[in-house]
């Protein structure tokens, strides 16, 4: 039985397209979050285009219609970033320029880990290049060598929806096959080249949002059905391919780097005992959980998700020896985030509807909820723990968790998030719980937004995860100073007391 140790790995996650900025500095290109602007509860975010003929500009909200898009432009128009608008993630939290700081921030609090990912614009401007951005590649040299310098490890995710604009633009998306192979070269050069400073990679960030986010996930636009269940196909085949190399590394250099799958992990709950919820959830989970984990841990396309297939009239362009390739690179951990119970009903009348990370539900009585409307819910992680390891039987990671919530500044210019700190005592309660009760084999926690970060539902800087505050409104202003809440000296201790 595992037990929570030395060894386990404590540290906090971000990603490039919410936290690293600089996006068009050192030779980067526009990627996906370059073109959205910043929206807020119940305001959803819109995507800016230009008009290829006419040179007309525009803005288009991102939302889901019953034809599965998020994202309709209109004719001849493509994704460009335009004069006087403001897009949050072009300088996010600026961890272009205070990576030292920032990283001496979580040495001082004994982090262990560092989940982060790179972004394909930044190695590939335009996806397609010849040749990769050394300037790029220098950054993420000068990363790691900080990381490690000061003890922490680092865990990179390869894709976080920060598609690089010209695969957008001139190849569709992930629909497209020749996208595949363009990105699998793009990860093949940086495994190679970070072989001896990256155990652990994620493929593609919360891959079971692919078909509820097609935008975001699988840079669609006015995309059908087909095309998403295409691009889904398509992660999966760069996922085993990348697999297939990471394999041949090990072997070649002896070394033991892992690929994980990384999903959206919040558990599902049953609203009541009806058995219509139950029956009602079983299909919910097999469609938007099980496919994708089934396909990428056990290496087949499971029957359930088959037969919706057939029964939507859903084609998918899979080659014998795709499904080959599949089946003999099944990835070797999973990474997962999860923030809170998702509650179901078969009935949605039966109660009132609530948002929460991707999958939305009805309000749980049993849970408070953020402003934003997310569950609070510190045991949804032993929850989810315990089925992902009963199911899977793979070592798992907690990659993305907390409470995304607003802080004040007090008077004494000091940020008390006590609300903060009862949450990850009760989380990390959980954790311990799964692990030495329950058996579970869990070897680390990555809390999201460690440092302050802009959201991804909103573009927002108010919605807060971080033990540290970083200086910045919703509008942009700010110092981008960084300052120690309460649950920056509270994790130090525990970090401490638990080590
Ligand atoms: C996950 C994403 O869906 O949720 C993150 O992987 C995101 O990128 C996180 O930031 C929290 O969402 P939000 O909207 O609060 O930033």
């Amino acid at each position: 039985m595992s037990e929570l140790n030395r060894d386990f790995l404590w540290g906090i996650a971000s990603d490039a397209c919410q936290g690293e900025g600089a996006w068009n500095e050192g030779g980067k290109g526009p990627s996906l979050h370059d073109v959205l602007t910043p929206g807020s509860k119940g305001v959803v975010r819109k995507a800016t285009y230009r008009n290829i003929l006419t040179n007309e500009t525009g803005a288009e909200s991102i939302h889901f219609d019953p034809e599965g898009r998020n994202l309709v432009l209109p004719d001849n128009c493509v994704l460009d970033v335009l004069d006087n608008v403001y897009y949050p993630s072009h300088e996010a939290t600026d961890f272009y320029h205070h990576y030292k700081e920032d990283i001496s921030l979580m040495a001082e609090m004994g982090l262990k880990l560092y989940r982060t990912s790179f972004n394909w614009a930044r190695v590939f401007p335009n996806g397609d290049d010849e040749f990769p951005n050394e300037e790029g590649l220098k950054f993420y040299d000068d990363v790691l060598d900080e990381l490690l310098r000061n003890g922490i490890e680092p865990m990179i995710t390869l894709y976080h929806m920060d598609i690089p604009l010209n695969v957008i633009n001139k190849y569709g998306g992930w629909k497209n096959k020749e996208v595949i192979d363009m990105f699998v070269r793009y990860a093949k050069i940086l495994i190679e080249r970070y072989k001896d400073k990256v155990r652990y990679w994620l493929a593609f960030n919360e891959i079971n949002c692919d078909e509820m986010m097609p935008f975001y996930y699988l840079g669609l636009v006015n995309n059908s059905r087909n095309d998403i269940f295409n691009g889904i196909h398509n992660h999966f085949v760069a996922a085993a391919k990348i697999k297939e190399f990471v394999k041949e590394i090990n072997r070649k250099y002896d070394k033991q780097i892992m690929l994980g799958q990384m999903i959206a992990g919040d558990p599902i709950y049953y609203y009541t005992c009806d058995p219509k919820d139950i029956l009602h959830v079983i299909s919910y989970k097999h469609r938007y959980f099980d496919f994708y984990s089934d396909v990428q841990l056990l290496g087949e396309y499971p029957r359930s998700i088959k037969r919706f297939f057939e029964s939507e009239g859903i084609t998918i362009d899979a080659s014998e020896e795709e499904l080959e390739l599949i089946r003999n690179n099944t990835l070797d951990y999973i990474g997962f985030s999860c923030y809170g119970g998702i509650t179901l009903t078969s009935d949605p009348k039966k109660a009132e509807a609530t948002g929460g990370n991707i999958f939305s539900g009805v309000k749980n009585p049993y849970l408070t909820y953020t402003d934003w409307g997310w569950a609070n819910d510190p045991t949804c992680l032993r929850i989810a723990l315990n089925q992902l390891y009963d199911h899977y039987h793979k070592p798992l990671f907690i990659v993305e968790n907390g409470l995304g919530t607003y802080d004040k500044i007090s008077e004494d210019g000091k940020i008390h998030d006590d609300y903060r700190i009862e949450y990850l005592k009760s989380t990390f309660q959980g954790i311990k719980d799964a692990i030495n009760v329950d058996g579970v084999d869990v070897r680390g926690y990555t809390l999201w937004g460690g440092i302050d970060i802009v959201s991804a539902e909103t573009g927002q800087m108010s919605k807060r995860y971080g033990l540290v505050y970083v200086d910045k409104d919703n509008e942009g202003n700010g110092s981008l100073d960084r300052c120690r809440k309460d649950s920056f000296f509270w994790m130090k201790d525990y970090i401490k007391s638990n080590n």
